[in-house]
């Protein structure tokens, strides 16, 4: 099927040849998108900047009740958008379903932080002054989005800045372009005004240069690797425009001796492998203490062992194809190269001979820090397990990184808990919970994996300027 961008209220083509959007699980085309540009970029953040002036004005009230009718049909449409992304991206649709719910989250909940932009009354230091900080939109926003959360990446970036008064400007992936487009339909069923959200699909280069080159586009939201995410900030220079970056991630995974190991198991296969390996929160490098090492590996590759790999459409598979030949390359190169250098494989550690771009579910062992896998993001179905000996250890070589997106820590003792989580250079910890994503909890990096937050009090602050206003008495 051919799908249309949305622009100013209108779905719309664009001249240039279209882009084929591909099922990892099969090969086969599953519909095609126009291929946009900066023509297109262009109309939209135009869009985007006519209907702020409206959109800015309505009451919290309004624009509350306009993101409460979307979650509805999020809700409604749930089994629709699952469908759609499994196509597209090849997540299995027990998943889907899974994130269209999580993707409405987003949604139900900044529908009722709008009604909660406070401002502040400031004590003055003279009898003749009131001092007031005032809360506004930022103006029109460019949301650009990756592929392995087409929805909820989406939702987790607009809500707020919808919430708050903004109008957005939507790139999402070449890869995952269909959900997007879908979303769009229950937007415009929601009622939201034309030109307040717009999709446009197509060039990347093209479309994100346009927005960090348009003086219009006040604020960039990104979620995509850390080089793009340089590339954006460099960018940004231009028009001073605000940067809000999710970027890669490397996670570390501690288990310690004390630690509840069936659960450590159990949220380990959560992390690790939910979206096959494809999250940036995921488990990249699992560190176990040595009195329970072989314990954990044992536990863990059994339970590896049981995830269902197959059809993405069949509700009992736990495991899909990866995005594309390149991710899959990667994947396999990590594990053979941990190999080469004296890893040993668990379970898995091969490409499956089905159609499509699958890869066992994999354990390896006694990995150590000279391995790539160790040392970059992996994103694929491959858990690596390395032995450590002490609490300290864990968090050197835990910190041992440019990244600080996500980690975890599986311990049963509060104090040693406490203390090793105050050492990790880390925006979001997880303490026995492989899990912790929320729409209300704040969501981001530290170091290389970006700056900014997404979700809870700081994702709406995020679209908002201060303004501070001295009023003179007379
Ligand atoms: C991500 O991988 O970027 C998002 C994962 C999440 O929201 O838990």
């Amino acid at each position: 099927m051919d799908y249309l961008m949305h622009i100013n209220g209108e779905d719309v083509g664009a001249e240039l040849p279209k882009i084929d959007v591909i099922n990892p699980a099969n090969g086969e085309k599953v519909g095609s998108v126009p291929n946009g540009g900066k023509a297109e970029a262009k109309r939209a953040i135009e869009a985007a900047h006519t209907a702020f002036s409206s959109w800015s004005r309505l009451t919290a009230y309004e624009r509350s009740n306009y993101l409460k009718k979307l979650n509805d049909l999020i809700l409604e449409n749930q089994e629709e958008l699952a469908k759609t992304m499994t196509l597209e991206m090849g997540k299995p649709i027990s998943q889907s379903i899974g994130e269209a719910v999580y993707a409405a989250t987003f949604v139900e909940w900044y529908a009722e932080e709008a009604k909660r932009i406070y401002g502040e009354t400031i004590p003055s230091h003279m009898t003749n002054k009131r001092m007031q900080v005032w809360k506004k939109p930022v103006g029109v926003v460019g949301a650009i989005t990756p592929w392995n959360f087409p929805l909820a990446m989406i939702t987790r970036k607009i809500a707020p800045a919808l919430a708050a008064g903004c109008t957005v400007v939507v790139k999402p992936s070449r890869e995952s372009p269909l959900t997007a487009l879908k979303f769009m339909e229950l937007v415009n069923e929601a009622g939201f005004p034309k030109g307040v959200v717009n999709i446009v699909t197509g060039s990347s280069s093209q479309i994100v240069g346009e927005m960090m080159e348009n003086p219009l586009v006040r604020k960039v939201t990104f979620t995509g690797s850390t080089e793009v995410g340089k590339l954006l900030i460099e960018q940004s220079a231009k028009n001073v425009t605000k940067l809000s970056l999710e970027l890669g991630g490397h996670a570390p995974f501690i288990v310690l001796d004390d630690a509840n190991i069936d659960l450590a198991v159990e949220h380990a296969i959560i992390s690790k492998f939910r979206n096959t390996g494809q999250t940036c929160v995921c488990a990249n490098r699992i560190f176990v203490q040595e009195k329970v090492y072989d314990a954990f590996v044992e536990k863990f590759a059994e339970r590896v062992r049981k995830l269902n790999v197959g059809d993405t459409f069949d509700k009992s598979v736990d495991i899909g194809p990866l995005i594309n030949e390149s991710g899959l390359e990667k994947v396999a190169h990590h594990v053979q190269e941990a190999v080469e250098k004296g890893a040993q494989v668990v379970t898995g550690g091969n490409r499956l001979a089905s159609k499509g771009f699958y890869y066992a579910p994999t354990v390896i062992r006694d990995v150590d820090p000279s391995m790539e896998i160790m040392r970059e993001e992996t994103f694929g179905p491959v858990a690596p397990v390395q032995k450590i000996k002490t609490d300290e250890e864990a968090v050197a070589l835990a910190n041992d990184t440019p990244y600080g997106l996500a980690a975890y820590l599986f311990t049963e003792n509060v104090a040693r808990g406490i203390r090793i989580i105050e050492q990790l250079d880390y925006g979001i910890v997880g303490w026995n919970d492989g899990l912790p994503s929320a729409a209300q909890a704040p969501f981001g990096g530290m170091k290389e994996s970006g700056y900014g937050r997404e979700g809870g009090r700081e994702g709406m602050e995020a679209f908002l300027e201060t303004q501070y206003v001295s009023i003179g008495l007379s």
